[in-house]
Formats: structure tokens, sequence, C-alpha cells
């Protein structure tokens, strides 16, 4: 059976990519990755990272999936065999595009289920009332299958199981009747939830509420450039990482959505507009939540503590605690806004990390999209259930450190190689510009030959003591080991 879905219509198409780039990385990660890199000395490599890897790798990206779509291939084996078919090679890489996104939402289908039941909490009021103690508590209790005292009897395993069946639904309706329709009503909605959050944040006084900082001194650490620390290899690998994760880049979604383009679409402008909102909702919205209300209530120094050990913190056990502060509708409707807007990010990710995989099998083995769709399912049940039972063992970190951290990077190695050096910049130039509603700068050219590969291999190297430091770490849990046994065999 041929695979020929399309998508619906351009505004659905760059809402979907949209989607797909802006996740929880963009609420949850950014913030911590900005506080822990020392606030204003993060965001100047971010934002050079952004136009020198970033923008290039989105058009590479784009114009890669277009390119074997106009073929009849969906999923990054096929693609970029079909750029180089003189060599084999390349397939067995392509088939890095189909696992890293099977691993990353292994593990991200896990943190999208907590959104659901802390949506859930949020309505039926738990935190009310509860010390900042008990809803940190509350999280510590919720990952621990062993204790079950937050209500529902498994509820991690409930509503997990619940998220997966979502994801498995919408998929198997298909890219128009399914993705496409959850990003128009997700991304609006995630905007204006976002649009109240960051206003209730920015607009924070101290004295009111328990406050001790104004909203405003958040945005302070985070936007006045700090030079101190910006050559230290630590924050641009920091950077470089955030923008890969963010901006779904080195993965094979993006090439995977792009391959359901018409031929003579333009790419180089929608792939601009998909990629300068996720940054729009990263930069503005994501970092005007978190930041200015947990140093509005904590202060700088007890926030870059808090997120020293970890990440989810912040969003999970700290926001609903703040949130009370300001009387039981307020935190109700700013909890369904804050785990709302999480939700539509992780689900409209979660669901471009299924494409590809479905894109192979009905592409290789002609399965019918349907049962594509429930195969994808089940494979992240199996994969994903280690994340769920030894969350505390740290098998959820380990999977985010190799498919979601190291994963992205050597595949976006190999394919700007593979685009810019053995497909070659003329082609690759003309793939890029064909049916272009804006004018490319030529500037691009130059840096996605140049730039782009040396300023990625770069961070490889960078990224190479950090590697070789966690594989020779010991005294780690066996779960861990087995988790990295399982994402070897993968791989292998
Ligand atoms: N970009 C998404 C985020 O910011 C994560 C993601 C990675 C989605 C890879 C799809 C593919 O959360």
């Amino acid at each position: 059976m041929a695979n020929t879905e399309s998508w619906g219509s351009r505004v659905g198409l760059i809402l979907a990519m949209a989607g797909n780039a802006v996740g929880l990385g963009n609420f949850l990660r950014f913030p911590v990755q900005a506080i822990q890199n020392g606030g204003g000395a993060f965001i100047i490599p971010y934002l050079v990272c952004f136009l020198l890897m970033g923008i290039p790798l989105l058009w590479v990206e784009w114009s890669m999936g277009r390119f074997g779509g106009r073929k009849g291939n969906h999923s990054t084996p096929f693609i970029l065999h079909e750029m180089d078919p003189k060599r084999a090679l390349w397939k067995y890489i392509g088939v890095f595009g189909i696992f890293t996104n099977i691993a990353v939402a292994a593990y991200y289908c896990y943190l999208e289920s907590w959104t659901l039941s802390y949506l859930w909490h949020s309505i039926a009021g738990t935190f009310n009332g509860q010390t900042a103690d008990q809803v940190a508590g509350f999280f510590g209790n919720y990952v621990d299958i062993n204790t079950s005292t937050t209500g529902i009897p498994f509820e991690p395993i409930v509503f997990w199981i619940i998220c997966l069946l979502l994801n498995t639904w919408i998929l198997a309706k298909g890219l128009s009747g399914g993705v496409e329709k959850v990003a128009k009503v997700g991304m609006p909605l995630l905007i204006l939830f976002g649009i109240f959050l960051a206003i209730m944040a920015v607009t924070l006084k101290s004295g009111e509420h328990g406050a001790v900082n104004d909203g405003t001194v958040g945005l302070n650490f985070l936007w006045t450039p700090d030079y101190s620390s910006i050559w230290t290899a630590k924050v641009w690998l920091a950077a470089a990482g955030q923008i890969f994760f963010t901006l779904s880049v080195g993965m094979g979604s993006i090439q995977c959505y792009a391959s359901y383009v018409k031929k003579k679409d333009d790419i180089a402008l929608n792939a601009m507009s998909a990629g300068w909102m996720n940054e729009f909702v990263e930069v503005v919205l994501g970092a005007s939540i978190i930041i200015p209300i947990s140093i509005g209530y904590l202060g700088i120094d007890r926030v870059v503590e808090m997120t020293q050990s970890g990440g989810l913190g912040l969003g999970f056990k700290t926001l609903p605690y703040l949130f009370t502060q300001w009387g039981p509708t307020l935190a109700m409707i700013a909890g369904v806004c804050w785990f709302g807007l999480l939700f539509f990010a992780g689900i409209t990710s979660s669901l471009a990390m299924g494409t590809p995989v479905m894109g192979f099998l009905k592409d290789e083995f002609g399965w019918k999209h349907k049962n594509a769709a429930w195969f994808f399912g089940l494979i992240i049940l199996v994969l994903g259930l280690p994340t769920v039972l030894y969350f505390n063992e740290g098998v959820f970190d380990e999977y985010d450190y190799w498919a979601g951290t190291v994963g992205l990077v050597v595949f976006a190695l190999f394919e700007i190689i593979l685009f810019a050096w053995v497909f070659g910049m003329d082609k690759g130039w003309k793939e890029i510009t064909a049916g272009a509603d804006i004018k490319v700068p030529t500037i691009f050219r130059f840096i996605i030959k140049y730039v782009t590969p040396l300023f990625i291999g770069g961070v490889f190297v960078a990224s190479l003591p950090g590697i070789l430091e966690k594989i020779t770490s010991t005294g780690l849990p066996w779960q861990v080991h087995a988790a990295r046994v399982l994402l070897l065999l993968m791989f292998a």
C-alpha cells in the first residue's frame, strides 16, 4: 500500500512542525539550563548556537525530508540512502533517525503523563493548604512506585498508560486527521496559557502573597549579559545541547514531517516560521514563567542551588506550591494553565517521535497506518517501562543522556556531512531554495558547508570527556546497566 498521506494546509503544517519543536524542553529544560549556567551567561552562546547550528540544520533537515518524500521515502534510512544511493552505509546511519525517536519517546511519554496527573490534581485542589515540603513530597511519592500515597493506586502507571493510549489513538488517525488537528487546537491554547502565566509571573510584586522579589528580578538574572563564564566549555555544551533538543534537530522527526510536504511547496520560509515560533515560545514564554516565579518567592541563590541536583523539581515540586500562595481559585487556574500547557507541548512532540517509525513500517513493509500506530504504542510501552519502574534508580536520566543528548549530536554530525559534502552544496543549495518564498541569505551556503559541520564536530569532541566519564563511572545500580544494554542493543 503506497504511503500517500499529506498535510491538510500550510498553517496546519507550520503548527504541526512548531508543535514538534515546542515541547517540554521549552518550559522545563530551557529555564533550568539557563539557571544552571549562570543566567545571562547562557543566553549569548545559546543565540550563537541557534544561528550557526539551529537555523542551518532546520533548512538541511526540511530539504532532506522534502527531497526524500518526492521519491516516496518517509524515514531517514531511505531518505539518507536516496541522497547517496551508491553507498549502503547511509541507510544504516539513517536507522539512528528511527531509534533515537523511539528511545526519546520512551522516557518523554512518561514525563508527559505526569502533566496529566498534575492537571487532575490541580483541578481536584490536592495541593491547597499543603506546605512546601508536602508538595515536594507528593512528587517523591508519585515517582516511587512502591509507596503510592497520592490517592490513586498505581497512579503513575495509570496516567502513563492513558497517555500512551492517547498518543497511539491520535497517531492512528493520521497526519491531517490527527496530528495536524491536535496542533491546531493545542498550539494556540498553549500560547494563551503561556501568556497568562507569564503576565502573572512578570507582574509579581515583592511583599504580595509572600513573594520576596519582584518578578523582574528573575528576568534580569536571565537577560543581563554576563561575559564572565562565556568561555567555559560547559556553558557552550549546554547551550548547544539545548538548541538540538528544543528544535528537534538531529532526530529524524523533522525530515519525516517534511517528507509529506508537496513537491513544489516552499520549505525555506516554513522552516523559519516553525523554528522562530519555537524560539519565541522558548525565550519569551519559557523564560518568563518558572524563572520569575521561583526567584520571586525563593531568591536567586536558593533557586540556583535547587537546580544543581537536576531539573524537573521546579516545575513539579515547587511551582504547584507557589501557585497556592495566590489563593485556591487562582491556584487552580494557574495549575490548569501550567500543566495544560505542558501537556500540549508534550503531546505535539511525542506524536512527532512516532511518525518516523510508522513511515518506515509503511514504506518498507507496506504496513497499514493503524497497525503501525499501535506497534509504536507497544514499543513505547515495553521500552518505557524501565523508566517508570526504576525512575529513582536513574534509568530515566540514562535514556535522556544517551538518546536525548549524545544521540542528537552524533546523528546531526553525520547528516550535515552527507548533505554538505557528499550530496554536495550545489545540489543542496538548490534543494533549500527551490520553491522558496523567501530569499535565503547566501552566507548560509558557506555556513552550512563549513561552519555548521565544524561547530557540531567541535561540540562532539568537547563532549567526549563527559561521555567517557559516564561510561567508566562505577557503583551504578544494576537497573542503569540494564538500561544501557537495552539502548545499545537498539542501536546495534
Ligand atoms: N523539541 C522537543 C522539546 O523541546 C523534543 C523533541 C525532540 C521532539 C525530538 C521531537 C523530536 O521538548
